[in-house]
């Protein structure tokens, strides 16, 4: 029987079963821990990437090589023929004419999925606006996962830009699977949108709103970060808010010794560089679980049997 990702497109959390999220959380940490490189042999993958990016691409990019494919792209799509008006559409057709599967970053909601329509390979969502990012999601899971020793019943804090920040839609739809327990942290126009908390609701997982990060490191397990934009705020409300979402090692005094700090980064202010030498600090080692999330994706997607 070919394994149930096998020719599937990857657009969002909520497409995949519990078992599908297992099957990809344990192949990556079977592929962390023996490396695979003939998995993709033979294989030409597609990274199509319309917004910036660093970690994203670079490690799909990884991954595909390190599993022995190859890979054609590009970085910014202001060199591609979307400039002249190609469609989506259009653009699906012709590149799946030429891979074996397509990874693409866009800054509109739903166009992963409207690629996926019209596309005759497999896509892979890199992110799409503020809707989704489920390879973010995957590698957040193996880090957790590794971190805790398990996923079930964590209590899991999120902080930051909750309404914008398509990484904590996504992990909160893979969580709520494990009966896990959430506190938020926002300014109040960030907050997380009710259709997360409405599906945390009725998977029956407790959220609640916390009034600031040194409460959510005492409760937490896992304390998301996230980074608050400055462009969404007026001048006057970015001054009243500016430091109450940022993270140094002070905030941290009463955290509990298993707790780790994640952020999908980049970062700016949120997290002080004086942090990462904290034991609680777990970002880098976060971003590195990239290669073996994204390897764990395409070998599936890819390969009948893995
Ligand atoms: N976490 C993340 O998506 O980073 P990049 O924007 O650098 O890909």
């Amino acid at each position: 029987m070919p394994n149930p990702l096998y020719r599937r497109n990857i657009i969002s959390v909520s497409d995949l079963t519990t078992g599908q999220l297992e099957l990809l959380l344990h192949t990556a940490l079977k592929l962390k821990a023996e490396p695979r490189g003939d998995l993709l042999a033979g294989r030409l993958v597609a990274s199509c990437f319309f917004e910036p990016s660093t970690r994203t691409r670079l490690s799909f990019e990884t991954a595909v090589q390190r599993l022995g494919g190859q890979v054609i792209g590009f970085a910014d799509g202001a060199n591609t023929s979307a400039k002249k008006g190609e469609t989506l559409a259009d653009t699906a057709r012709i590149i799946s004419g030429y891979t074996d599967a397509i990874i693409q970053r866009h800054p509109k909601d739903g166009a992963a999925r409207v690629l996926a329509e019209f596309s005759k390979v497999p896509v892979i969502n890199a992110g799409d606006g503020t809707n989704q990012h489920p390879s973010q999601t995957l590698l957040d899971l193996v880090t957790i996962y590794e971190t805790q020793g398990r996923l079930d019943k964590l209590k899991i804090a999120m902080a930051g830009d909750l309404k914008y920040g398509r990484t904590v839609h996504s992990l909160c739809q893979a969580l709520k699977r494990w009966g896990c327990e959430f506190a938020f942290v926002s300014p109040p126009s960030l907050a997380m949108p009710d259709y997360i908390t409405e599906e945390l609701d009725e998977a029956g997982c407790r959220h609640r709103v916390l009034p600031n990060l040194e409460t959510a490191a005492e409760w937490a397990d896992i304390l998301y970060m996230t980074r608050v934009q400055r462009e969404r705020f007026d001048e006057q409300e970015f001054a009243r808010i500016q430091g109450r979402f940022n993270l140094d090692p002070s905030v941290l005094a009463g955290a509990k010794a298993n707790l780790r700090v994640l952020h999908p980064l980049p970062r700016v202010d949120e997290i002080h560089p004086d942090t990462d030498a904290t034991p609680y600090a777990c970002y880098f080692e976060q971003a590195a679980n990239g290669v073996y999330a994204r390897m764990a994706i395409l070998s599936l997607v890819l390969n009948e049997e893995v």
